[in-house]
């Protein structure tokens, strides 16, 4: 089955093609950081009207493999910002009902974490989903494609939010991410003691704006005496991901396991890549996750998702709405 998929829940208008949820024909993304990047961050009315323009040369493009019409329209419905969903679940809507052809709605979070079923290394069920991204810090146990039980979550800022507040106080652009990541490998991570907050919760949450401020709080008070950048954000960048590898090890232990799906947009960080690898092999926990472009927003993870939904009965109306806080496992 020809899925068409569509993706604007943030800053990137995306539409591709897949073939019964497995493989990609195309899978078309184009960005918008450049619009936001000024700000430091996505300005949610300039994303919404980026949207409005990129969408429809973006689905048309994604299209080009196709030899008739698709026979199914999988959107983002939530969790985003409002305007932005709005742009591509009324074009979903509108491209379904003029095929005549179903249309399903698809949570933007359940998608990245089965993002790897495009390259053929999606686990059986059940497994733990991790799910790192600029809005999202997620922990889930997964036990089917419409089956994502949260076990743990951030109490405030996302990772990647993390990451794009303090590149954008140390004055290294936006998205944060990438610049610390390639920053963080040429410093010392213990140049700087920062805080690991949560670490003995108890349960598998996250909280992430205090660090942020810690990061802010050091350099005020350290002014000239400050260490390199690069030790900053590699200081930072450990005590960040330091909560992130233990809680999700202790997902997978605390529910019996043996697979952890990591997806989003952090999760093409090389050092969680990397640390949380270590960690998992060292408890016979298998670690996957996609490429770097299937980690990141893209409409591929979407159609896939769809695909698995349309299989399982679901069907969205033509009066399908948004939902900025799409819950887990429950809205379809
Ligand atoms: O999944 P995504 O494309 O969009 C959301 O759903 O939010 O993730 C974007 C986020 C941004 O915060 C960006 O800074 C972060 O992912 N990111 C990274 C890396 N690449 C992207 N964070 C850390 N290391 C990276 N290499
Ligand atoms: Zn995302």
């Amino acid at each position: 089955m020809l899925v068409l998929g569509i993706e604007t829940s943030c800053d990137e208008s995306s539409a591709a093609l897949v073939s019964d949820g497995l493989e990609t024909l195309s899978n078309v993304v184009a960005s918008q950081v450049d619009l936001h990047s000024s700000y430091g961050g996505v300005v949610p009315e300039i994303a919404a009207r980026a949207h409005v323009e990129a969408l429809i040369p973006v689905v048309k493009e994604a299209l080009e493999p196709a030899d008739g019409a698709p026979e199914l329209v999988a959107v983002t419905a939530g969790p985003g910002l409002v305007g932005s969903l709005a742009v591509g679940v009324s074009a979903a809507k509108g491209l379904a009902w003029s095929w005549g052809v179903p249309l399903v709605a698809v949570n933007h979070v359940e998608a990245h974490a089965f993002a790897p079923a495009l390259e053929g290394t999606l686990p059986g069920f059940p497994f733990c989903a991790l799910v790192v991204s600029g809005g999202h810090t997620l922990l889930a146990e997964v036990r089917g494609y419409d089956d994502m039980r949260p076990v743990g979550q951030t109490l405030d800022d996302a990772l990647g939010e993390a990451y794009d507040k303090v590149a954008k106080f140390l004055d290294l652009g936006y998205p944060g991410g990438p610049v610390i990541d390639r920053l963080a490998a040429e410093g010392d991570g213990a140049a700087v003691e920062f805080p690991r907050a949560m670490m003995t919760s108890g349960d598998l949450n996250f909280s992430l704006s205090g660090l942020k401020t810690a990061v802010i709080r050091y350099m005020r008070g350290a002014g000239e005496h400050a260490p390199a950048v690069a030790d900053v954000a590699a200081s930072f960048q450990e005590a960040a991901l330091e909560v992130v590898v233990k809680k999700t090890v202790r997902a997978c232990l605390e529910l019996g396991l043996r697979d952890v799906v990591m997806g989003g947009g952090v999760a093409c960080n090389r050092r969680l890549r990397d640390w949380l690898g270590e960690k998992c092999a060292a408890e016979g926990i298998n670690l996957v996750y996609p490429s770097p472009e299937l980690c990141t927003d893209n409409a591929a993870m979407v159609a896939a998702l769809g695909y698995r939904l349309y299989e399982l009965g679901y069907r969205a109306a033509l009066d399908l709405d948004v939902y900025t806080n799409f819950r887990l496992g429950t809205d379809h």
